[in-house]
């Protein structure tokens, strides 16, 4: 599948706050906000509005298609899931709230909130643009503080801010994000063997406390996968010439590894097997290893099963396949 571009208004606005500025400045930015990131200082260096705009100029349109993908998952799943209201937790610039805007057109109250004043000025902006997010709310805080006085969602999404809360703290927030979760909570994660170890952990956690998986997971049972494997996905992107140099990047695109789960409190009624890693197709069989109910499979479907064969040349990495 395409990966999901950018809602036209939000690159408008991200264009127009671009416009005028020295790539090279916000490129210098970018790139200490990565090291900062890469060293385990969080979003420590985004201290200004003009970082604030050199993050979400390198990082919204990764973080925009990974939860977009998350978003996508839930919705085949439970495709009569129509949110009303949407809790957005380290929001930032507000990139969960755009796909969640997009993905679930009943949506129409956002709450977002992030401790970054920077990163709150800077959603607000973009969302005074957009017909959707312009009567949000961004409450200014720290997440614990923030989400004990927030009001319920029938959504919520943590986007990429799970690994800058420190180990300790991580368990204490997971009950608090799910006791404001009415329906489901989606949580994202760099696709690393670190990050999926934190979705993991939320995992065993909610699932204690009465949650379920809708996806990536056919099952509520232990997941399958033994280290050094770790489950993610993978969004490829098409970078234009400003990300390329705000990057400091040649390839024309990039690939963002990301690892999720979503949880509902209603179990769904049916779930996918999920794809794994990309299929392997030869012209004798295609070969795919498939996360099922009964933990991980490696399926070869055979060229002369026709049909299935057709349909097992067409999955992707990440994808729900519903096996008869
Ligand atoms: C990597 S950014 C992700 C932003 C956005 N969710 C996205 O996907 O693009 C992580 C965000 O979490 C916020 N954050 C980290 N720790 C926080 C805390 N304890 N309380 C509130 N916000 C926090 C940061 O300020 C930052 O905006």
């Amino acid at each position: 599948m395409t990966p999901p571009d950018l809602p036209t208004e939000l690159k408008a606005g991200l264009d127009a706050r671009l416009h005028g500025l020295s790539r090279s400045d916000v490129a210098g930015r970018a790139a200490i906000i990565s090291r900062t990131y890469r060293d385990g200082g969080g979003s420590g260096a985004i201290a200004t509005e003009a970082d604030a705009l050199a993050y979400a100029l390198a990082r919204m349109p990764a973080t925009y298609a990974a939860v977009t993908a998350g978003l996508n998952a839930l919705a085949e799943i439970t495709p009569d899931f129509a949110p009303n209201s949407l809790l957005d937790v380290g929001a930032g610039p507000g990139t969960a709230s755009w796909a969640a805007a997009e993905a679930f057109s009943s949506l129409s109250a956002f709450t977002l909130l992030d401790a970054n004043s920077a990163l709150r000025t800077l959603a607000l902006a973009l969302g005074a643009g957009s017909t959707r997010l312009r009567g949000m709310t961004y409450r200014q805080g720290e997440a614990r503080a923030a989400l004990a006085s927030a009001e319920a969602a029938d959504l919520v999404v943590a986007s990429y801010m799970i690994g800058e809360i420190s180990e300790g703290e991580r368990a204490a927030l997971a009950e608090l994000i799910w006791a404001k979760t009415r329906d489901t909570l989606l949580v994202v994660e760099p696709g690393t063997p670190a990050g999926f170890a934190r979705i993991l952990a939320m995992r065993t956690q909610l699932i204690a406390a009465g949650a379920h998986v809708a996806a990536p997971c056919p099952h509520d049972d232990r997941c399958p996968l033994a280290a050094p494997d770790w489950c993610h996905f993978s969004q490829r992107l098409p970078r234009s010439q400003a990300h390329r140099q705000i990057k400091g990047a040649e390839l024309a695109y990039e690939d963002e590894r990301f690892a999720y789960v979503a949880l509902t409190r209603v179990p769904a009624a049916r779930r996918p097997a999920r794809v794994l890693a990309q299929p392997v197709v030869s012209k004798v069989e295609v070969t795919a290893k498939l996360c099922i109910p009964d933990g991980l499979a490696i399926t070869k479907v055979p060229r002369r099963a026709k049909a299935d064969y057709a349909t097992a040349r067409r999955w992707r990495w990440g994808d729900g396949v519903w096996l008869t």
